[in-house]
């Protein structure tokens, strides 16, 4: 069966345009297949825990060997990683909380960045384990960053595509919400064009 895994952050609850459109675009690539599932991660009520010293070494520690709260915070790591390779389609979503990605996020990118897992090092350098996945990023903002004097300024998108491009995927569509502090108009408007191309990249899914 197909499955899509909805990965949500925003802590603004049901005020948030990121968890909303990235839900709708969900949904519609869930409707464009019929069948698949749709694995909810919501990361703001359900934060992972941060990465610590246990998770550092017990990661690098044969499983055999793990004490009993390495085996603890590297298995929440592997459950998180199971679900990224059982995904056909992730759709990750975010707000723009202090110039970059929501706090919950980072923790998850650090949870599914497992050497020998999802990446692997060798005489040829870095190679990313978890391929053939289609990404959708959609990422909300007070201001807009795609383009004009904030340009420069516009950490997230590009850390994320790096940081899933160097575990394997690659094939990533960004959808910005952007604007959003620009007024109630302003705001409405890049709701409705992001919810738009999501009906087009539903479409073309
Ligand atoms: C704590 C906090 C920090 C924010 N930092 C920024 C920022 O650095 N740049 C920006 O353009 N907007 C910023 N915003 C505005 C959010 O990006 C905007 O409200 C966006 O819609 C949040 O995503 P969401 O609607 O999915 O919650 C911030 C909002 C909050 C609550």
């Amino acid at each position: 069966m197909s499955s899509i895994l909805l990965v949500t952050s925003s802590p603004r609850g049901a005020a948030s345009h990121s968890t909303r459109v990235a839900t709708e675009l969900a949904q519609k690539l869930q409707a464009k297949t019929p069948g698949s599932a749709i694995v909810k991660r919501d990361l703001a009520s359900q934060p992972l825990p941060h990465i610590d010293a246990d998770y550092s070494s017990g990661i690098y520690t044969p499983v055999e060997s793990r004490s009993e709260r390495q085996q603890s915070v590297v298995g929440v790591s592997d459950a998180i990683v199971d679900e990224l390779f059982a995904a056909d389609s992730i759709v990750i979503a975010t707000g723009l909380i202090n110039f970059n990605i929501s706090s919950t996020l980072k923790a998850w990118v650090d949870h599914i960045a497992r050497a020998g897992k999802t990446f692997s090092y060798g005489a040829e350098g870095p190679k990313g384990l978890v391929t053939g996945k289609k990404v959708y990023i959609v990422i909300a903002s007070g201001g807009v960053y795609s383009s004009g004097p904030a340009a420069a300024f516009d950490h997230a998108v590009p850390y994320l595509k790096t940081a899933l491009g160097f575990l394997g995927m690659t094939d990533v569509e960004v959808i910005r919400i952007e604007g959003v502090a620009m007024g109630p108009d302003a705001e409405a408007k890049a709701v409705s064009s992001a919810l738009d191309l999501t009906s087009d990249l539903a479409l073309a899914a």
